[in-house]
């Protein structure tokens, strides 16, 4: 299959295709996604196969406005109403009831919840409104490999898999949207993004749990990315926690580095890769970073800058230990 680019203009051309079932990426202001039509439960399984994803992780629903998801939830709840009002389009991810029979088991792994969001991409914003129904938006890149931060990696991971890309440009956070769970008692938030449950806590005038990733609800784990390995290049990856240790590493053709400029200037490492000078910088640069040495096949072990201030830091970080696998260097 010929995967084609799209521009603008062309995205009619993305609407017929994702109509006839095929799978169309599409830019969002945190990463690319991966489209099909939502209700097409035929459309949503060649998700996972593109993907290679395994079925039983369920997939973001992702809508152009409010109207169009009250078609798809048992009621709106007031919290969900303020959120919504406070930061929709934009990179938050809500978990509510579905109402029965209006999405296939193949989007929701089964669960009577389903997640919810409204990106802030004009392109993306065209594409779902035209469709006039919501599309599945998994990130567009191979499981277990770093999300896609550019048409170029979605091109990259998924070439000859799907009908097309639609080209935005780079993506501006470059880390996943936050997910909070309102399907439970207490609004709990499931994977840390750029809007904090700080944020989301003072929009509600209410506590909000940050969930760490021990409960699963029918095998379906609740913190997401917690049950498969996530945004792994080839090589293993270490944490550098204090600027300091850089100075203790021994640097040669078989390591590579990501991290500050400022930390860099002072490295002689043959494989640097900046992540910019400024953390929510790095949080932009960091899956580009684990690309860029999952592509070069003579580096064996890849040191990426930690960070523990900055109100991002926490969604790097998360995603950053998943590469990582938790291993720190000392
Ligand atoms: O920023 C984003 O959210 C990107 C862009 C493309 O929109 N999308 C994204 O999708 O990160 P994905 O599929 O890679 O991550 C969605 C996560 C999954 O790990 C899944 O476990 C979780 O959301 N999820 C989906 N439905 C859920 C539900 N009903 N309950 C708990 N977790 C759910
Ligand atoms: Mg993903």
């Amino acid at each position: 299959m010929e995967t084609k680019i799209f521009n603008k203009e062309q995205i009619p051309e993305a609407v017929a295709l994702l109509r006839k079932g095929e799978l169309v990426a599409f830019p969002t202001e945190t990463v690319y996604g991966l489209g099909a039509l939502a209700t097409n439960e035929k459309a949503v399984k060649s998700v996972y196969a593109a993907k290679g994803r395994p079925s039983d992780n369920p997939l973001i629903v992702t809508v152009s406005d409010e109207q169009m998801m009250e078609n798809y939830v048992s009621e709106v709840p007031e919290r969900a109403k303020k959120l919504i009002k406070h930061f929709w389009p934009g990179p938050l991810t809500i978990i509510l009831f579905v109402k029965e029979g209006t999405l296939p088991d193949a989007v929701t792994g089964g669960l009577p919840t389903a997640a919810f969001r409204c990106p802030n991409d004009d392109m993306t914003h065209d594409l779902i409104s035209g469709l006039g129904k919501p599309i599945v938006g998994p990130s567009a890149n191979t499981s277990t490999k770093p999300s896609p931060t550019t048409a170029e990696h979605v091109f990259h991971d998924l070439k000859g898999k799907i009908a097309g890309i639609i080209d935005n440009g780079p993506t501006e956070i470059g880390l996943e949207s936050t997910i909070v769970d309102l399907s439970v008692e207490k609004p709990t938030v499931l994977r840390p993004g750029e809007i904090t449950p700080e944020e989301i806590s003072a929009v509600l005038g209410e506590e909000v749990l940050m969930n760490r990733g021990t409960t699963q609800t029918k095998g379906v784990p609740k913190a997401p990315g917690m049950k498969y390995r996530h945004y792994a290049p080839s090589a293993p990856v270490l944490i550098v926690d204090k600027e300091e240790d850089f100075s203790k590493i021994q640097w040669d053709d078989e390591t590579g580095v990501a991290a500050l400029d400022e930390v860099l200037e002072k490295i002689d490492s043959p494989n640097k890769y900046s992540l910019g000078k400024t953390i929510d910088k790095a949080a932009h640069n960091l899956f580009g970073a684990l690309r860029y040495f999952d592509g070069e096949d003579k580096i064996k072990r890849i040191y990426v800058q930690g960070f523990d201030h900055g109100a991002i830091s926490a969604a790097y970080m998360n995603r950053l230990n998943k590469a990582a696998a938790g291993h720190h260097f000392h």
